[in-house]
C-alpha cells in the first residue's frame, strides 16, 4: 500500500487544521472514557501541531446518534480527557458548522485546539451531504485525517472534506497503513484468522473475503452460532442471529472452494439457567434451556493448535461473553496461548483490544489497531473511502 503524503509537508503555522480523529471511544454509565487509546494513538499528530503552531480544529462521531443531537452522545467527557492528556484546556463547540463553531474557531491562537460537537449529530454527516462537508471545509485551510477507525466510513468528515481541502495524513494514519500493510499482500503464512463478537450479518460479507486470503478462519462467539445451526446443532436457548442458513451454506462452499480450513466450535460453555454456574456441551447438542457463552476446552485445544502451527494470526472480537468470568475462559486461554508462538499477531479494534487487556493477555500481540470494521476492511485489500481521499505520498 502506497504511503500517503503527511501533514509534516504541510504549513500550518496559524492556519486552521482540521483533524478527523475517531475519539469513538467506551464510556463508562455516567459517560466518561472507559479507554482512551484512540485519544493517547492521536497525540503526537495534535502535539506536533500544537509545537508547529497551527490552529487545530477537531472533528470526531461518537456512537450512532442517527443524525439527531442527544446528549448521552456528546463529546464532553472525551475533551474532559483529551484536556488533561494535551495538558492544556480544549474547549468544546456546542455545535458543528454553526454560529457557537464559527466563533470558537474565529477564537482560536496559534497551538490551540478547539473540537466541535459530535458530526453525528448532523443529519449530513452519515449522507456525506455536500452542503454539510461544504460548511466544514469552511471551517479549515487544511485537513488532517487522523482516524484510523473510521476509514471505511465514506461520510462527510471522511471523504467531503478532504476532496474540498488540501488533505494530508496523520502520524497514526501512516502508523496503522504501515503496520498492517504486510497482512494485504505477503503475510507469512500459514495465516489463520481468529473471528468471534456477534452481528454475524454485518460481519459474513467481511468473513468472505478472507477466504483464499488465510489458510485457516476460527470462529467463536455468536458468529459461530448460525454455523452450527446450519449443521443441525440444537443450541437449546441459545441466541442465534435468524436467517443465515443460506448465506452460511454458500460461505462453507466458498470456504472449500478457497482451500480455507473453517473451524468451528465442537464444544461449548452454557448456563442451564439464568446466573447458574457454566456447564461445559457438546456443540451439536445443548439442554433446551441452554445458553451459550463461550466455546468449550475442546474448541480452545483445537483453536490454540491451529495457531501454534501460524506465522500470522489476526484476531477481532471476543470468543465469547468474555465481561462474564463464568465466560472468559475461553478467549483468555486462547489468546494467552498465543503469546508464547512466535509470528506476527494483530488486535483489531478498541472493544478486542480492551478484552485482551481486562484479561491480562494484550502481550499475545505485536500490534494492536485501534480500528475494527476499518482494519477488518483493510487487511482484505478493501479500498477504504476515508483513505483514497488521500493524495499519496
Ligand atoms: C468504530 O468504532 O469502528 C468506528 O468508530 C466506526 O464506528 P461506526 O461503526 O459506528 O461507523
Amino acid at each position: 500500500m502506497a504511503e500517503k503524503r503527511s501533514f509534516t509537508d504541510a504549513s500550518v503555522k496559524g492556519r486552521r487544521v482540521l483533524v478527523r480523529v475517531d475519539f469513538n471511544v467506551p464510556q463508562r454509565p455516567d459517560g466518561s472514557v472507559a479507554d482512551d487509546r484512540r485519544i493517547v494513538e492521536a497525540l503526537p499528530t495534535l502535539k506536533h501541531l500544537e509545537a508547529a503552531g497551527a490552529k487545530t480544529v477537531l472533528l470526531s462521531h461518537l456512537g450512532r446518534p442517527d443524525g439527531k443531537r442527544d446528549p448521552k452522545y456528546t463529546l464532553r467527557p472525551v475533551v474532559h480527557r483529551l484536556s488533561a492528556l494535551l495538558g492544556q484546556p480544549v474547549p468544546l463547540a456546542d455545535d458543528i458548522v454553526g454560529i457557537h463553531a464559527i466563533e470558537g474557531v474565529t477564537r482560536l491562537q496559534n497551538g490551540g485546539f478547539l473540537m466541535l460537537e459530535n458530526l453525528r449529530f448532523h443529519p449530513g454527516e452519515e449522507a456525506n451531504d455536500p452542503a454539510f462537508a461544504a460548511q466544514l471545509a469552511r471551517l479549515g485551510d487544511v485537513f488532517v485525517e487522523e482516524a484510523f477507525g473510521t476509514l471505511h466510513r465514506a461520510h462527510a468528515s471522511t471523504v467531503g472534506v478532504p476532496h474540498r481541502l488540501p488533505a494530508y495524513a496523520g502520524f497514526l494514519v501512516q502508523k496503522e497503513v504501515r503496520a498492517l500493510s504486510p497482512l494485504v499482500h505477503g503475510a507469512e503464512r500459514p495465516y489463520a484468522a481468529l473471528l468471534g463478537g456477534a452481528k454475524v450479518a454485518d460481519k459474513l460479507p467481511l468473513l468472505a473475503s478472507f477466504l483464499g486470503r488465510v489458510d485457516s478462519l476460527l470462529l467463536g462467539g455468536a458468529i459461530a452460532f448460525p454455523f452450527l445451526a446450519a449443521d443441525g446443532a440444537q443450541l437449546g436457548a441459545t441466541q442465534v442471529e435468524p436467517g443465515l442458513g443460506e448465506a452460511v451454506a454458500e460461505f462453507r462452499t466458498a470456504a472449500l472452494a478457497a482451500g480455507t480450513d473453517l473451524v468451528v466450535p465442537t464444544d461449548l460453555v452454557f448456563e442451564r439457567t439464568e446466573g447458574a454456574e457454566g456447564e461445559v456441551g457438546p456443540a451439536n447438542l445443548l439442554p433446551d434451556t441452554a445458553r451459550a457463552y463461550d466455546i468449550g476446552p475442546a474448541t480452545r485445544a483445537r483453536f490454540g493448535e491451529v495457531l501454534r502451527g501460524s506465522k500470522t494470526v489476526f484476531w477481532n472480537g471476543p470468543l465469547g461473553f468474555a465481561e462474564d468470568p463464568r465466560f472468559a475462559a475461553g478467549t483468555r486461554e486462547v489468546l494467552a496461548g498465543l503469546a508464547s508462538v512466535p509470528g506476527f499477531h494483530v488486535c483489531a479494534g478498541g472493544d478486542s483490544a480492551r478484552v485482551a487487556e481486562a484479561l491480562g493477555v494484550v502481550g499475545a500481540f505485536q500490534y494492536v489497531s485501534t480500528g475494527g470494521g476499518a482494519a477488518l476492511e483493510f487487511v482484505q485489500g478493501t479500498e477504504l473511502p476515508g483513505l483514497a481521499a488521500i493524495p499519496d505520498a
